[in-house]
């Protein structure tokens, strides 16, 4: 059995997973850099990152119960994220590799999002919908690349969720408030789609008015929801009509939203499609999403040199060829 051990340091996530080549997971181990007032300084959680990455190892190590003779492979996230960060995750990947003398891969981390949900669902190749804080995007396998074939024009849907709560004083974060208190009637709300661009600024604008103008936080919540997911569902279905695939994957920590999920499921019955949403644990930052990258990335012949190891902060997913697939 081969197995191989990924390093997470994209962002405010450190992690090491442990997975054999043939996917199946042994450890997940991870530390989340985090503030009381939230907010980032990159060289603060490179710092965090450096204190706690060999307790981390240690922790996935011991979890897996693997000793280094048994690892085959090292994959670190090469891509994108803050550079002090990366920095971090590279150098720990090669020096381990240097000291073990194990192969080494690095792979883009928006890439790994995608192919371990589709480990975990068993999807073949599906329209991904990912919906983060950041991030809101349709993305689909086309041409040998990961194409982004929609996305949010301002903010992403995970943080005007946050925003909202946060100005109406629920705390953070706002998308599991929201869906608590999303049990109103329907307010009209902006319904903003662009051809495959969704836009959810105007939306934030007319739910806070309606709150302070005193409609009941449960009738925003609930419209908020009912017509942004309504958005994400229009977008979604047109991808899937444009491209011809028949799975829609969620990805993104939005994906932990009922509501949102249901509405996807019935959109998917009714074309004759399959719905997938990938678990919580397995779709935020985590090092075995970096493993599992790099088990494809390595089947398929590639390794680096650890001298010459890089990092790629602004490499997006459609910058890279799709050559394991
Ligand atoms: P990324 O990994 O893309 O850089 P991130 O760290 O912000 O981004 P996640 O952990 O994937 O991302 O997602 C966090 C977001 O998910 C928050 O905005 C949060 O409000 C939202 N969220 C979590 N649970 C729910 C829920 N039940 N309904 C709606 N939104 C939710
Ligand atoms: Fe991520």
């Amino acid at each position: 059995m081969k197995f191989c051990l990924g390093i997470e340091s994209t962002a405010h996530t450190f992690g090491v997973g442990i997975v054999t080549f043939d996917g199946k997971i042994l450890a997940n181990a991870k530390r989340q850099f985090t503030t009381s007032e939230g907010g980032m300084i990159p060289s603060d959680v490179a710092r965090h990152h450096e204190e706690i990455k060999e307790v981390v190892l240690k922790e996935a190590l011991e979890k897996a119960n693997v000793s280094w003779k048994d690892i085959s492979l090292i994959s670190y996230s090469a891509a994108p994220g803050l550079a002090p960060c990366l920095i971090v995750g590279k150098n720990f990947a090669a020096a381990l590799a240097k000291e073990h003398d194990i192969a080494l891969v690095g792979v883009n981390h928006s890439i790994c999002h995608l192919t371990i949900g589709d480990l975990i669902c068993g999807a073949k190749d599906p329209m991904y919908l990912y919906v983060s804080g950041p991030n809101t995007q349709v993305i689909g396998l086309s041409g040998g690349r990961y194409r982004v074939f929609g996305e949010t024009l301002d903010v992403g849907l995970g943080n005007m969720l946050d925003k909202f709560a946060r100005e109406i004083g629920l705390g953070f974060p706002g998308g599991p408030k929201v869906e608590k208190l999303a049990v109103g009637k329907y307010v009209e709300l902006p319904y903003s789609v662009k051809g495959m661009d969704v836009s959810f600024a105007g939306m934030l604008t007319k739910a806070l008015r309606l709150f302070r103008s005193g409609t009941p936080k449960e009738d925003v919540c609930f419209s908020l929801q009912e017509t942004a997911f309504a958005m994400l569902a229009e977008v979604a279905e047109r991808a899937l009509a444009h491209t011809g695939k028949s799975e829609l994957l969620l990805i993104g920590g939005v994906a932990a939203n009922k509501r949102l999920c249901k509405m996807l499921d019935v959109m998917c019955k009714g074309r004759g499609a399959k719905f997938h949403a990938v678990p919580l644990e397995y779709s935020g930052d985590q090092g075995v999403m970096i493993a599992w990258q790099g088990v494809l990335q390595f089947k398929a012949g590639e390794t680096v040199n650890p001298d010459g190891a890089q990092i790629r902060p602004y490499e997006r997913v459609d910058d890279v060829p799709v050559f394991w697939k």
